[in-house]
């Protein structure tokens, strides 16, 4: 839960609640599906609760911000919350309310740049969906690292996940103009290291196969499989195939894709 709050210095502030309490089992289930199906950037993290999930955030935070990226900073902390500094305006908010298709264009061209410079860094972003990123009008950040992906899969791994992620979150911006998107990331992906553009190129061609195996199953399987966008990298380097299944393995413990695969 978090709670926004302004300190009596009138600086804008927030303050993030960690609960008590896991989902080991789901994510037992979901981490043997994700290895069945070989595509390891999208094993689930542990996710604690309560103060180890505190102390994770705040640990990640810590890195990060040794990493130059722009992360909100910790004012203060209790046992199972953080006080946080206002990173800016959601960039959800952001994307929604863009004038134009150029204005939206020009913000995630802003947002896979500050991934692809957060890359080179040696920083990894855990769930850099447009809710878990901000704009303060001059820079994109990055917010959300209760749950750390380096605990499951390695760097590599970690930097593929971040743009199946943020392919992911965006998609919904570019139903209509899945070119462009597509253009916006290959441009950050050619610059970044061959192997995370492989790893990021060898999930996405599982998750296409598996997307092909809903599409026969049921109803809902076929709107799962029809809310995929590919995004088909134009360069000779890497192609990048973002997938809608993705929602399933993120969505807070949502195991539709289970119940859709399984029975
Ligand atoms: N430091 C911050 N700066 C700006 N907005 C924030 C900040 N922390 C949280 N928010 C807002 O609160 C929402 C939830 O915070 P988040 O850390 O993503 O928690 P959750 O684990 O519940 O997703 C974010 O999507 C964002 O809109
Ligand atoms: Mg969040």
């Amino acid at each position: 839960m978090v709670e926004q709050m302004q300190l009596a210095s009138r600086q804008q502030a927030w303050l993030k609640h960690y609960p008590e309490g896991g989902r080991a089992l789901s994510l037992g289930a979901l981490r043997m599906l994700v290895d069945r199906l070989g595509i390891g950037p999208l094993r689930p993290p542990p996710h604690r609760g309560g103060d180890a999930a505190r102390a994770i955030e705040s640990r990640r935070l810590r890195e990060l911000a040794a990493q130059q990226v722009n992360v909100p900073r910790v004012l203060g902390q209790g046992r199972r919350s953080l006080m946080l500094s206002d990173n800016g305006r959601s960039l959800n908010t952001c994307l929604r309310e863009a004038a134009s298709d150029q204005a939206r264009d020009a913000l995630v061209q802003r947002a896979v740049q500050a991934i692809a410079q957060a890359h080179a860094q040696g920083a990894y972003l855990g769930q850099p969906v447009p809710r878990n990123m901000t704009f303060d009008g001059s820079r994109i950040g990055f917010i959300d690292f209760e749950e750390d992906p380096l605990e499951v899969m390695t760097l590599t791994q970690a930097q593929a996940r971040d743009w199946l992620m943020f392919g992911y979150g965006v998609a919904r911006y570019y139903e209509t103009r899945p070119q462009m998107l597509q253009q916006l990331i290959s441009e950050a992906m050619v610059r970044q290291d061959a192997q995370v553009r492989e790893a990021a190129h060898h999930a996405t061609t599982r998750l296409q196969r598996l997307a092909g195996v809903a599409r026969h199953l049921g109803r809902s399987a076929r709107r799962l499989a029809q809310a995929i966008v590919v995004i088909h990298g134009a360069s000779a380097l890497g192609v990048l195939v973002v997938v809608g299944l993705m929602a399933d393995y993120f969505s807070d413990g949502d195991l539709d894709v289970l119940r859709v695969l399984l029975g």
